[in-house]
Order: C-alpha cells, then sequence, then structure tokens
C-alpha cells in the first residue's frame, strides 16, 4: 500500500467527481416513480464495478429493484470478501427544506467538514459509503496488491425492507460464498475517534388505521357523540408507554437480552457529550426510557416511535370536520432476543385490544428484521481494527449501533460468515433529512483504509 496516499492525492477530484455523477440519479426506492431511475443507477453501479476491476459484472432482475452483483477472484485459495451495499435512497421530502435540490450534488465547508462535504440525498446513506469500496478495488487493482477475492452485491431494496434481497440469496449461495462479508452503511464516533460498529437493532414497521363514522362529519353537529378517530388514535398511541417511557405492550421486553453491569461501564467509556449533543439537536433536554443514559436509550434497548400520524383536515385555514378515519406509522427498534415476527403480532393483538367500540383498527405490519450483534475475537473484527490503526493511528472503538440494516442477520444465517460494519458516516450527515452530505475527508479516509482491511484479512486467515 506504499503509493496509496498518492494515488488517492492525485485521483481524488475524480473520485468525487464519478460520486458526484451517481448522485444526480434519484434512486428512491420507494417511490414507483422512479423504477427507471433504480434501473440507471444500477446500470452505473455495474459499470464501475468493471472499471474498478471486477471481470465479471451483472444486473440479476428481482421481483423488485435488481441487485448488482460483481466479481473479482484472483487465486481459489485465498479468502474472500463480500462487499454490500444499496444504491437506493430514501425519499428526499420534504423538499423545501433542502437548501440545494436533492439530486443535484454540491460541495460546502461545514464547521464538521471544513475540508468540504457533498450535499445530496444518499451522499453518506449509502451511495457515498459504497462508492468507496469501488474506489478501493480500483486502487488495488491499479497497484496490483488485491490481497482476497472479492465479491459486490449492491441492492437497491434497503430503504424499503430489502424484500428481495433474501430472494436473490436464496438463489445464488455459491455464488455468494466468501469468508467475511464487509459493509460501510453505518457510522463512527468522529473524525478523530474511529469506531466500529458491532451491533445494529431490528425492527417491525407498522401501518395502522382508525375507521369511526362512514364519513367526514360536522364537528358541530356529531362532535362529543361519535368517536374522534384523530382523538382516540392519540390517547391509543399515548399509551403504548408509561410515565417512565417504559413501552405497555404485554410480552414486549419478556426476550430482551440485557447487558451485564460490566458491558454497560464499557459503553460509558465511550467518548460523548450530553450538553453538545443537546446543543446539536437545538433540543433543552433528552427523553427517553427511566433508568437508562441516552447512548444506551439510542442502541441496546428497544423502542417506539411514531414515524408519521395524519386524518382529517390540513389544509389552509379551518375546517370544522370530525374525520371519518386516523392513520399512523409506528415503527419499534429491537434488540438481540426479540424475534421482530413475534413483536408485530403482539402489538398487533394489544393494539386492536386498546381500541374502544366507538372505532375499529385495522393493524398492517410493513417490514421487519432482527438486530444482530458481532463479537470482536474473530479475525473480520481484528483485521478492520488493524486497518483503522494505520489509517487513523488509533484504535477504533466497538461500538452498537442504534441503526438497522435488517437484512444482516440474514446474511449469517444463509452465508454463515461475520458482518464487519465498516462506517465511515457521522451522525450529524443528517442521513434520512434534508441537506444530507458527507465528508469528502470522510471519503477519503474510507478508500484508503478498505486496502488495509483485505491485506490484513489476508494475513490473518492465511492457511
Ligand atoms: N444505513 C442505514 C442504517 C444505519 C445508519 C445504521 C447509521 C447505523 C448507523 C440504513 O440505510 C437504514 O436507513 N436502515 C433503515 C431500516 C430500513 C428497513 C428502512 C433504518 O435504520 O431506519
Ligand atoms: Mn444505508
Ligand atoms: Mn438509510
Amino acid at each position: 500500500m506504499k503509493d496509496i496516499q498518492s494515488y488517492i492525492d492525485k485521483n481524488k477530484d475524480r473520485f468525487v467527481q464519478e460520486l458526484t455523477e451517481l448522485l444526480k440519479i434519484p434512486s428512491i426506492s420507494a417511490d414507483s416513480d422512479y423504477k427507471k431511475d433504480m434501473l440507471k443507477t444500477a446500470k452505473a453501479v455495474k459499470a464501475s464495478l468493471e472499471n474498478a476491476g471486477c471481470e465479471k459484472a451483472e444486473i440479476y432482475e428481482t421481483p423488485g429493484h435488481p441487485v448488482v452483483y460483481g466479481e473479482k477472484i484472483i487465486d481459489k485459495d485465498l479468502p474472500t470478501v463480500l462487499v454490500y451495499g444499496h444504491y437506493d435512497v430514501q425519499p428526499p421530502d420534504p423538499l423545501e427544506l433542502w437548501d440545494n435540490p436533492p439530486f443535484e450534488p454540491v460541495i460546502k465547508n461545514t464547521k464538521i467538514h471544513p475540508e468540504g462535504a457533498i450535499f445530496a440525498r444518499g451522499a453518506c446513506d449509502d451511495k457515498g459509503q459504497m462508492y468507496m469500496h469501488v474506489k478501493a478495488l480500483e486502487y488495488m487493482t491499479h497497484s496490483n496488491e488485491l490481497a482476497c477475492n472479492v465479491k459486490f452485491m449492491i441492492e437497491g431494496e434497503e430503504e424499503v425492507g430489502s424484500e428481495h434481497l433474501g430472494w436473490f440469496i436464496e438463489r445464488n449461495k455459491e455464488k455468494l460464498a466468501n469468508d467475511v462479508i464487509l459493509i460501510s452503511d453505518t457510522g463512527m464516533i468522529s473524525k478523530d475517534t474511529p469506531s466500529i460498529t458491532t451491533g445494529l437493532r431490528g425492527l417491525s414497521y407498522i401501518e395502522v388505521e382508525v375507521t369511526g363514522p362512514n364519513r367526514d362529519l360536522h364537528s358541530g353537529l356529531y362532535g362529543g357523540a361519535v368517536g374522534n378517530p384523530v382523538n382516540i388514535l392519540a390517547k391509543m398511541i399515548a399509551s403504548l408507554t408509561d410515565e417512565n417511557n417504559h413501552i405497555t405492550i404485554p410480552g414486549f421486553y419478556d426476550k430482551v437480552e440485557d447487558l451485564s453491569s460490566e458491558e454497560r461501564k464499557k459503553m460509558a467509556e465511550a467518548p460523548y457529550n450530553e450538553e453538545d449533543y443537546k446543543n446539536k439537536l437545538k433540543i433543552k433536554d433528552v427523553y427517553g426510557e427511566a433508568g437508562y443514559s441516552t447512548l444506551e436509550r439510542a442502541s441496546i434497548r428497544p423502542t417506539l416511535d411514531v414515524n408519521g400520524i395524519w386524518g382529517g383536515y390540513i389544509g389552509e385555514g379551518a375546517k370544522t370536520v370530525l374525520p371519518s378515519k386516523a392513520f399512523a406509522k409506528i415503527s419499534m427498534r429491537l434488540v438481540p432476543g426479540q424475534d421482530w415476527k413475534e413483536i408485530t403480532a403482539l402489538f398487533k393483538k394489544h393494539f386492536e385490544s386498546i381500541a374502544p367500540d366507538a372505532v375499529t383498527v385495522e393493524v398492517k405490519p410493513h417490514h421487519g428484521g432482527y438486530a444482530y450483534v458481532t463479537p470482536i475475537d474473530n479475525p473480520g473484527y481484528q483485521a478492520a481494527s488493524k486497518a483503522y490503526e494505520k489509517t487513523f493511528r488509533k484504535t477504533p472503538i466497538p461500538q452498537r449501533s442504534g441503526g438497522s440494516i435488517p437484512i444482516v442477520s440474514l446474511f449469517e444465517k444463509e452465508l454463515g460468515s461475520k458482518i464487519i460494519l465498516m462506517g465511515f458516516g457521522l451522525d450529524t450527515d443528517a442521513i434520512h433529512s434534508p441537506n444530507e452530505h458527507f465528508g469528502i475527508w470522510n471519503y477519503l479516509k474510507g478508500i484508503e483504509t478498505i486496502p488495509y482491511f483485505y491485506k490484513y484479512f489476508a494475513e490473518m486467515t492465511k492457511k
């Protein structure tokens, strides 16, 4: 890796330019209007893999959005790294809160990113982080230093629950055979505190529909006598957590694996400043489950959040109406031990049971996934740790994240290997929010660090 620094220096403008082109395609998986752009993005990813040195790159149709697969097999006796990433992005709404259009990338400096950051939907999650692996491969191909076989599996449905990736994996197990799975789709603590994600939360995502009278009513003629679905939905949701912010669904915590007090103590050593945390979010205080710290609430504890709630009149001015229907989208983040299908069923049963007879409720489960935790005493983690030590000159801190990549637990189950989460994003990068961005420093640091992972992983697993 002797000339990696100079290679990056020489090519960094092009690396940024190529990512910019990819970010211009609105690959919004949730919205069927963008189906063509999904395919266009898949094709661009495929071409980039070929340019970076993959001998084979293909687009695989699924019943949903296509999967891009590429590989460079140099020696059957060497270990194989499977890189996973996603080329789809979250919808950019609300558009009016973006300082620049979400699919017209611009580079701007920020306090945290004085070297510049690329602002666009998908800049960090996950096009930018996925593309670091493509450019790392380009470097290793160029310098003839690729130390492992490499396979890429880049999907287009992560942001909508990876519905068809299981389908793809089931049909292509042999093709996907590997010794370790490498993913950059998470974050790190800060630019001078590298960390490796050792856990992800699971998820159960549900939509509820509450129906009262068979039509919208005059809120003067009927108000007070007929159940208002919006009022009732608000009450039902409020009852899902108690005064300690514990979730009240019977059985919800039964299978939660608690951390030992040593593990919690270790967690509390991670650098964290609550004042900073509050200041960055412009909140006067944090809020959450009694008995747990902010870091714990956002990683090792399960949650229940309303993601959206609507019903009745929301247009300009006032309309007096007692709406017929109310809706909400609710997500529960889950932790190791909890089975998302079981939790979904518990939610449904409980939610139906607390509805008064004045309304009927329909509970519609969306997607879900299991939590994931990885031990650090395996060659994959150790190789990643050494790679960060090399490029950051600091030992990375293992850290459980609160986010979810629901398909990760399936990878281990179906493909039998460990998943290493080398994320280079920052919490402040505004993923899923307006003005998402990715620091150019982070982008280039990722490109620099990844080749060392291959080198050390090959050394550590030598037969
Ligand atoms: N890359 C994120 C997950 C993530 C981000 C994990 C930062 C850890 C740190 C992923 O694209 C994502 O957004 N996942 C969704 C779940 C999915 C089913 C929509 C999530 O966590 O909300
Ligand atoms: Mn992602
Ligand atoms: Mn995401």
